[in-house]
């Protein structure tokens, strides 16, 4: 077959993106292979809508072409809209029109669907009349995370596909699908064996094979939704995507799916689609899509990780634990060392127990689980660390102690193997002083779960090398975290700035626990400050303060608890009362105890609007984060945002800490900081003096000279 290649748009006129065209040869007819071609996922800029228009055009007109196959370049169909036009207006043509244009074609029209499809991409390919996918391929709608929907019809085209239910279930949970499961929900038509060649063949074949007039799907929708299953989508996903308005108007424009005729429901899709693109949430999740990405590199940084095969873990108490599934579900071999034998069994226990959970609910197979625990292997023997690529040590929170430990791997270790503390806060540079190499010693600081939360802060000490940096990096990336470099400070970055929220302050002026914990949960985060004390337990901090001789349980609510044995979920009560489920209801006598120093120091119980709780608990948060910029502990904003946002669940859809201060002003965010006795930060002084914006190229300067400094 005579092959005839052709690039239209594109580069020439600066417009991102373009479209190759193809026209194969058979002994059937003439197929069109369009070939989206963006890198690197082919995102639908205006280049490939032009593309895409102005050869659906050319096709119509060729009386040759009997067919067309839509594909992606780079091993990938289409990763969706261009995000980052988002931000700076979107140009003709609109996606909409040429996805209908696509479908109004008299020719069949197949997609060949190699990699991802997603988002637009995949609204692209339900505007073809069938969908080939090869084993590799993924499909899904994830706009919600965006703060958006599908708006190029996917909202009104997958319920006619594959009916409501469904539909509702891959646009609100937003994941994408792999082969077999996209095929069985009907995202795919077929799934083709072999490579990208084979399945253009196929798909050749495939709509060569086909009624010459394509199918149409577009009367009034499907009849499997009725409103009372659509009332409880509403209500499931009002649960699982608390606060968000996405899901909602998602189910919005299925309900118009269902009811109404296509062009009354893209209507109805536009519509939402406005609402949501111009809101608040729609700017916070973008942003973030852009900061998590962002987060994991390194300006400056040109050195190259080393091999990463097998892991080492001193210590398999709760944080070791998680590490080592983590690293073990990631491909890894696992050390795992602890000197305590009755830990170690605990360890390895709490571990297989874990995973028997996992295997109960569906989430692993039996089989996979084997694999993971084939990994592990427990010891309580140094030696055996010697041929580690990486040591993450997470024995107790002791200088001594880790100093003794990070000795005796210097002794045992292999050159050039990384040798990472979990430590929560102390100062990676007296650890690596243990060591004859602390270029090779860096911080790698979990998140409780560790294989659960999705946040890797690696700490750079004074000496760590750019080869240590590089592959602690990497490690991350290979554990799937989001991985982001901070500096050697107290609590680095997540827990000092979440440290210093202002809960107990506004408790101690008057304010009871559950109208703090409503205000914050209402905000959008997971858990109230003081449900989350009761879950971290007060006696920790109590202990502390009771060692240094400030324990004040007369005028001091915190102190009050800790003397009470008021702990927390762990002793059954502390600011709430806890039942076995662990579920909490306010407790009468941690009230009395409450008002009762409240009496003491003459505060009389207030109510406080939820703004200005808020306010209260989380401009503390954002000075300190302006601090730890200002020392160069962190290499932008958007970073502390990734850390409170993927450490502290802070709501992804407000953007963190940093964004909301921008989004409230600077200006007020320093009077209202300064109103609070607190310091202020001299970097917040300055950017409120110089007007800087977010993200702005010299704020953004200012801050990385803090950070090379
Ligand atoms: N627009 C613009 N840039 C995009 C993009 C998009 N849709 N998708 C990915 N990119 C960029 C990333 O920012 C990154 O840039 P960088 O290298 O400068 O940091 C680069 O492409 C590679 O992305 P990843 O690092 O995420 O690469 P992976 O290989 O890990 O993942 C992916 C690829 C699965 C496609 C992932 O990037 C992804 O999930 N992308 C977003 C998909 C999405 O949400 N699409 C919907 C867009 S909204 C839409 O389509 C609206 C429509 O309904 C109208
Ligand atoms: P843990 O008390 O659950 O576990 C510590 C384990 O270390 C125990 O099993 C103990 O037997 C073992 N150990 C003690 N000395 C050892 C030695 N010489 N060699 C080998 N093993 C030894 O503690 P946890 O909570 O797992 O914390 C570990 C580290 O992680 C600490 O530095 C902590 O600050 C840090 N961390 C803790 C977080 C948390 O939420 N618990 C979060 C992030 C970091």
């Amino acid at each position: 077959s005579k092959h005839l290649s052709r690039v239209l748009f594109g580069g020439i006129q600066a417009m991102k993106g373009q479209v190759q065209y193809e026209k194969r040869k058979t002994k059937d007819g003439c197929v069109a292979i369009l070939t989206m071609d963006n890198k690197p996922v082919n995102a639908l800029s205006q280049g490939v809508r032009v593309g895409l228009d102005q050869y659906f055009k050319e096709v119509a007109a060729d009386s040759e072409v009997k067919a067309v196959v839509l594909t992606g370049a780079h091993g990938v169909f289409c990763g969706g809209a261009d995000i980052s036009e988002f931000a700076t207006g979107v140009e003709g043509p609109m996606l909409g029109e040429v996805i209908a244009a696509m479908e109004a074609s008299e020719k069949p029209v197949v997609a060949a669907i190699d990699g991802v499809a997603l988002g637009g991409g995949y609204e692209v390919a339900l505007g073809c009349h069938y969908r080939l996918a090869s084993q590799r391929a993924q499909a899904g709608l994830p706009e919600v995370n965006l703060g958006i929907l599908p708006g190029a019809g996917g909202t009104q085209r997958l319920p006619r596909l594959v009916g409501a239910a469904k539909s509702v279930d891959v646009m609100c949970r937003g994941a994408p699908l792999k082969a077999p499961k996209a095929a069985e929900v009907g995202l795919f038509d077929r799934v083709i064996e072999g490579d990208h060649a084979a399945l253009i063949q196929a798909s050749v074949d495939f709509a060569l094979s086909m009624p010459p007039v394509a199918e149409r799907r577009l009367g009034r929708g499907t009849a499997d939704a009725a409103d009372a299953a659509l009332a409880a989508k509403r209500q499931e996903y009002a649960k699982l995507r608390p606060g968000e308005a996405a899901p909602q108007a998602i189910i919005t424009c299925i309900e118009a799916a269902v009811k109404q005729e296509f062009k009354d429901g893209m209507r109805v899709e536009f519509q939402e689609f406005c609402k949501l693109m111009t809101g608040a949430q729609a700017q916070a999740l973008q942003y973030m899509f852009f900061a998590e990405r962002q987060c994991q590199k390194v300006p400056g940084l040109d050195a190259k990780p080393r091999a990463l095969q097998s892991c080492g873990i001193l210590g398999a108490g709760l944080m070791g634990g998680g590490i080592a599934m983590c690293c073990a579900e990631n491909g890894l071999k696992v050390v795992l060392l602890d000197v305590d034998q009755k830990n170690l069994e605990r360890g390895m226990s709490v571990i297989k127990k874990n995973y028997a959970r996992s295997v109960e609910r569906k989430s692993k197979s039996q089989a996979q689980v084997e694999t993971i625990l084939s990994k592990i292997h427990p010891c309580s023997n140094y030696e055996a660390l010697s041929e580690c690529d990486i040591v993450v040590e997470a024995v107790f929170e002791n200088m001594d102690l880790k100093k003794k430990l990070f000795a005796q791997l210097d002794a045992v270790c292999k050159p050039g193997c990384v040798l990472a503390s979990n430590t929560s806060g102390l100062d990676i540079d007296q650890i690596a002083s243990a060591t004859q190499r602390p270029e090779d010693v860096i911080g790698c600081h979990f998140f409780s779960p560790a294989n659960v939360m999705k946040l890797l802060e690696n700490v750079r000490g004074p000496r760590t090398g750019g080869e240590t940096i590089a592959t602690a990096m990497a490690f991350g990336k290979k554990l799937k975290k989001v991985t982001c470099l901070v500096g050697n400070c107290g609590g680095f970055i997540a827990n000092r700035v979440m440290g210093v929220s202002g809960a107990a302050k506004v408790l101690q002026e008057g304010v009871w626990p559950q109208d703090i914990d409503a205000a914050a949960e209402a905000y959008g985060m997971r858990m109230g400050p003081l449900r989350m004390w009761d879950l971290v337990g007060l006696d920790l901090f109590g202990r502390e303060r009771e060692k240094s001789g400030v324990l004040n349980p007369e005028q001091v609510v915190f102190d009050a608890m800790y003397k009470a044995q008021r702990f927390g979920q762990k002793s059954g009560k502390g600011f709430y009362q806890y039942d076995q489920q662990r579920r909490h209801q306010r407790d009468p006598s941690a009230e009395a105890l409450i008002q009762q120093v409240w009496s003491n120091t003459g505060v009389q119980p207030k109510t406080m609007p939820q703004e200005e709780i808020i306010e209260n608990l989380y401009l503390p948060v954002v000075n300190e984060g302006f601090k730890c910029l200002e020392e160069g502990m962190a290499i932008r904003a958007s970073d502390i945002d990734v850390c409170c946002v993927f450490g502290y669940n802070w709501p992804r859809y407000r953007g963190g800490p940093m964004k909301w201060a921008f989004t409230v002003g600077l200006p007020t965010v320093l009077q209202k900081v300064e109103q609070m006795g607190l310091t202020p930060s001299e970097l917040l002084k300055e950017a409120v003096a110089k007007k800087w914006k977010m993200n702005s190229k010299d704020f953004n300067a200012r801050i990385l000279s803090a950070w090379t400094a």
